[in-house]
């Protein structure tokens, strides 16, 4: 999921690679590593700190290379440390690869590697690419690597960007893609590779960019590009003509806009590998361990704090209607200081996009010394929540930089969609039920890529929005915490007051704001309480009030009865969640921009609060 460099040609690789690197640490990362060919051996230098560690470290030494990968790791499988790090070697320590994306069928290919003789060093699905392709070096006939690299990759099942070198093959550098990006940038007499073109441009900006399937073998003098059936591909060499902002945002103005459209991606690896339409459940390995303990629990509390714990209330509703199991949310910092009621063997989930955030790790700790057995929900892997947790499960958004979480969310939500279905499966909920959901969870990217297309008119509802102070959100069901999403993100990025209550709520109090200065969001996608969502819409019709509804596409009635709407695109209630954030999250974006802020790093905020 991060950065990936190497460089074959005339010069010293180790300057270029290290400058690579550099580009691209905005990506974020947790450790980084380098091979060269020197001499002939391939030396290889890791560690868990920073590039300029890294460079550091091997500035030392004045190597003569010409020939080297790099990378810089974004943990998925494996703690962050320096054994973890890549590159990655076989047995021999002849092929070393550096790879970006996620190996499913890891476990499988370890425990046959292993079978036949091989070591492994590491704890990263990673490594078994090396062991796998020196297995298969010793029965292919053919002497080219690249016969081997094919066969070898057409066992894997998961995502890869790959550069690979192979002692034996001493003037050439070996790439190839599928679902994780890898592009050539072409010098004179020499080729410098990388994840994003952020690391080549300083040298050249003549790119050939491998599509899925690619493998590409690159001399000082060449380079050929295999297709998906080892038939060599004439490729285009395109010019860029971006400086080095726009790329480190990928042509986005911002981290947010760029992780809010990544969406469709993230939630695509949040859910890679874990579906099953056979049994219409969900597999996840990181809770193996406790699969008894949570399917017998009598009650689930779920913590966590911000976005996070509008990810856990989601949460609540899922695994109640899915399993049939009490589930109470808490804030993680009412948690820790209120003497919960936790007994021996409880199950605590704490969810955290960061892992590391103080409060969260508070109520970790509290819940752990009463005895519960806590199971987390993280994406940075290897953060201290990941670690102190007993377990849990990893929700591969990739790396957030931007303050206010998005893509996070999306991927919590999908996450816990996963541990309900599973818990569900292995209680009463039946398996047509379990297989619909499968099929709706599989459709989800293509509905949020759908959303994220048709973002005009919410840029022209934000100019409107702009201009109040306030605004209520409005939800009901599985959307009442989309409603409080949606007002936290206003609020943190626009600085607009904002409030999400659930729609029926509002006439125990608030409606007594409704007047024409406060817009109303309310969230009215079609579901069993949707005759309802129509009377709350009329009540704030009646009081003078200005409402722009998220609607279905077929809707009609609230669309009549709205000044604005919003359309998505239907999915099963207990979906819904995921696709009517995005544009909530689009209008705050687009909010803030009108009113000038930056919304990167808002004010008073901090991406992850280490703080109590
Ligand atoms: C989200 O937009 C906020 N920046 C904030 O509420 C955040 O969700 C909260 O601090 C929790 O962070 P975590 O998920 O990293 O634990
Ligand atoms: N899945 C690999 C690992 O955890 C690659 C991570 C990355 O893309 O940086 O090591």
């Amino acid at each position: 999921m991060c950065g990936i460099v190497g460089y074959i040609g005339n010069r010293l690789a180790v300057p270029v690679l290290i400058d690579g690197l550099k580009r691209l640490e905005y990506r974020g990362y947790d450790s980084a590593g380098i091979a060269i060919l020197e001499g002939d051996k391939i030396e290889v230098i890791k560690t868990k700190g920073k590039v300029s560690d890294l460079a550091n470290m091997v500035e030392k030494k004045k190597f003569m290379a010409n020939l080297g990968i790099a990378h810089t790791r974004w943990a998925t499988h494996g703690e962050p440390n320096s054994i973890n790090a890549h590159p990655h070697s076989d047995c021999s320590g002849d092929i070393v690869l550096v790879h970006n994306g996620i190996i499913e069928n890891y476990l499988s290919l370890k425990k046959y590697l292993e079978e036949k003789g091989h070591t492994f060093k590491s704890d990263t699905d990673t490594e078994v690419l090396t062991h796998l392709i020196e297995e298969n070096m010793k029965d292919c006939k053919s002497d080219s690597f690249t016969d081997v690299l094919f066969q070898s990759l057409a066992e894997v099942q998961g995502t890869y960007g790959l550069a690979i070198i192979n002692k034996n093959y001493p003037d050439s550098l070996f790439i190839a893609r599928k679902g994780s990006p890898i592009l050539i940038g072409k010098g004179k007499d020499e080729y410098i590779v990388a994840s994003d073109v952020a690391a080549v441009l300083r040298y050249t900006r003549e790119i050939i960019y491998l599509e899925d399937g690619e493998i590409a073998e690159i001399n000082r003098d060449g380079y050929h590009v295999l297709n998906s059936v080892n038939d060599e591909v004439q490729k285009k060499v395109q010019q860029i003509s971006w400086n080095l902002e726009m790329i480190e945002k990928n042509g986005y103005d911002h981290f947010m806009l760029k992780e809010i459209h990544e969406q469709k991606n993230s939630l695509e690896n949040t859910i890679r590998g874990r579906l099953n339409y056979e049994e219409g459940t969900a597999r996840l390995d990181g809770l193996i361990d406790y699969i008894d303990d949570l399917k017998n629990a009598p009650r689930i509390v779920i913590t966590a704090c911000g976005t996070s714990w509008h990810a856990a209330l989601i949460g609540e509703y899922l695994i109640e209607e899915f399993a049939g199991i009490p589930v109470e949310v808490e804030y993680a910092s009412e948690f820790r200081y209120r003497s919960p009621i936790i007994n021996e063997g409880d199950i605590v989930f704490v969810i955290s996009q960061s892992g590391e955030t103080a409060d969260t790790l508070g109520a970790l700790r509290e819940a752990k010394r009463k005895g519960a057995i806590v199971l987390g929900i993280c994406n940075v892997v290897g953060s201290t929540i990941a670690r102190e947790t007993d377990a849990g499960v990893y929700i591969h958004a990739g790396p957030e930089i931007g303050v206010a979480s998005t893509k996070a969310f999306t991927s919590q939500v999908m996450v816990l969609i996963m541990i309900a279905l599973m818990l569900g499966r292995m209680k009463n909920l039946p398996l047509e039920r379990g297989r619909n959901i499968v099929n709706a969870l599989r459709e989800i990217p293509k509905l949020v890529e759908d959303v994220l297309k048709n973002d005009r008119k919410i840029k022209e509802l934000a100019k409107i929005l702009s201009n109040h102070n306030n605004a209520l959100y409005l939800g009901r069901g599985y959307n009442f915490p989309v409603a409080l999403e949606g007002a936290l993100k206003l609020k943190e990025i626009s600085y607009i007051h904002a409030e999400g209550y659930p729609a029926a709520e509002m006439k125990h109090g608030p409606i007594a704001l409704i007047d024409e200065h406060m817009p109303t969001i309310v969230i009215a996608t079609k579901d069993a309480i949707y005759e309802k969502i129509v009377s709350n819409v009329q009540e704030v019709k009646a009081r003078g009030g200005t409402v722009i509804s998220i609607i279905n596409r077929e809707d009609t009635k609230i669309r009549e009865l709205s000044d604005e709407v919003i359309e998505v695109p239907h999915t099963i209630t207990p979906l819904t969640p995921i696709v009517n954030v995005i544009p909530l999250q689009l209008l705050a974006y687009y909010v803030a921009i009108e009113r000038g802020c930056n919304v990167d790093q808002p004010r008073n905020l901090a991406k992850s609060v280490t703080v109590e």
